[in-house]
């Protein structure tokens, strides 16, 4: 059969590696993935405008694949599986009122208060001096989270320590012309203290399966120092969440929520990604995301021992019953490697452009390379260059993360391209 598949990071990247080791499946088309995609078995790139709807639907038809995967959040949340659906193409992902669950902050709180999901105290406020006397009153040195209610790529978040801090930030995501952020709702959240785990399960309308726990590290530099970016690296955790609590998890979080959306007519399917903090073995949900995460899918896909085909088919039809997911019994580690200037939070130009040595790497069982933000160079040398933020990254496995941490690193130290930096307190 062929797929398609939409998004173009390292997420996507290891999606379509994974996907290429399907027996049942002849050839995966993405749109548009990166240059780097060209290495994979069974690939072919298709460039396309991920917000246009109708173009997408017409590649599909072209190309007359058995599914569609959706990689990033956008396109879920413009509605492109209500527009395959509408078509009669099977497609990977939750439907425009499902996947407002990670596109409007407002509504996630009060379908969490609604239906019990554990989560931060909170407010939603559309007026600008609402939500500023709201902050007047409040008791901010716990500290206090200022969340643009919409989609924004990571940046709509800031955890605030004071006062001054909390109204300039509600300033400038309501009110600010120069900021980014143009939020006509803001959600006001209690922090939350504890350890941060990402939650996967692969969920059919009714009911859902397990997909693992990873740790993702979000700030630029080591000891999570600097700006937030898209992701660093992650590894996934051993012996922690306690049995006990992914029960919780489980049971308070994920049923939850397949509950509470069916009771809206607006069943989840794909992958429901729960954001947690965890505390006294307790979790509470920061926030739900209605696709993988990047990069905790270049952890937990290497990891899956099972063709994930039939899970993502069985999930588009609607029944996961018949399906079974087992993972190696081992650790994953995934480093970044990113562009010079990356995250670039007030615009500079980031050094792109350089071109990328990593001939002494090669994918082997236990480490793969994962581009995610690459161009071929124009020159035509067929050589790689960087062309975003983050630009490709190594996952590891082993039977620790000691090990699975040393061998990832010693893979990232023979890659080189001008202005790299990544971290180097992945996985310790
Ligand atoms: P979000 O986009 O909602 O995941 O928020 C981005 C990041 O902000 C999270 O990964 C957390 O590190 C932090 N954050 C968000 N909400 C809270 C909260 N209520 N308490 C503590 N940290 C939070
Ligand atoms: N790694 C966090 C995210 O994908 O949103």
């Amino acid at each position: 059969m062929k797929l398609l598949l939409l998004g173009s990071g390292g997420r996507e990247y290891t999606f379509a590696w994974k996907i290429s080791q399907s027996p049942i499946v002849d050839e995966i088309i993405v749109a548009p993935g990166n240059d780097g995609f060209k290495r994979l078995d069974k690939v072919k790139l298709v460039s396309i405008d991920l917000s246009n709807a109708k173009q997408i639907t017409a590649l599909a038809q072209e190309y007359n694949v058995s599914l569609v995967v959706v990689g990033p959040e956008q396109p879920l949340v413009d509605g492109i599986v209500d527009a395959l659906e509408a078509n009669k193409i099977k497609v990977f992902g939750p439907s425009k009122l499902a996947a407002k669950a990670e596109g409007s902050k407002a509504f996630a709180k009060d379908f969490m208060i609604k239906n019990n999901i554990p989560t931060a105290k909170h407010a939603s406020f559309d007026s600008y001096q609402a939500a500023c006397k709201y902050i007047e009153t409040y008791n901010v040195d716990k500290g206090v989270v200022i969340k643009a209610s919409q989609l924004a790529a990571g940046k709509g978040v800031v955890v605030t320590h004071d006062k001054t801090e909390a109204l300039d930030t509600l300033y400038d995501f309501m009110e600010n012309p120069k900021c980014t952020i143009n939020s006509k709702v803001v959600v006001i959240e209690d922090k939350l203290e504890g350890k941060e785990v990402s939650a996967f399960a692969i969920c059919d309308g009714k009911t859902f399966i397990p997909f693992g726990y990873a740790c993702d590290y979000k700030r630029v530099y080591d000891n999570d120092e600097g700006p937030n970016t898209g992701g660093m690296g992650t590894f996934t955790p051993t012996n922690w969440p306690s049995e006990e609590c992914k029960k919780m998890i489980n049971e308070r979080v994920f049923q939850a929520f397949m509950d509470g959306m069916k009771e809206l007519k607006t069943p989840f399917k794909g992958v429901l990604f729960a954001g947690l903090m965890i505390n006294d073995d307790t979790p509470k949900v920061i926030e739900f995301n209605a696709r993988f995460g990047d990069p905790e899918a270049q952890v937990l896909l290497p990891l899956l021992d099972v063709d994930i085909v039939p899970a993502l088919l069985a999930s588009a039809d609607g029944d996961l019953s018949k399906v079974q997911v087992k993972f190696k019994n081992q650790v994953a580690v995934h480093v970044v490697m990113t562009s010079g200037g990356y995250p670039s939070v007030y615009g500079e130009a980031m050094n792109l452009g350089n071109r990328i040595y990593y001939g002494q790497v090669s994918d082997t069982e236990d480490k793969i390379l994962i581009f995610s933000g690459v161009k071929l160079d124009e020159s035509g040398s067929g050589d790689l260059v960087n062309s975003g933020g983050r630009v490709l990254g190594v996952t590891a496995l082993a039977d620790t993360q000691e090990e699975a941490k040393n061998l990832a690193y010693d893979e990232i130290k023979k890659i080189k391209f001008h202005g790299a930096h990544w971290r180097l307190d992945i996985g310790k």
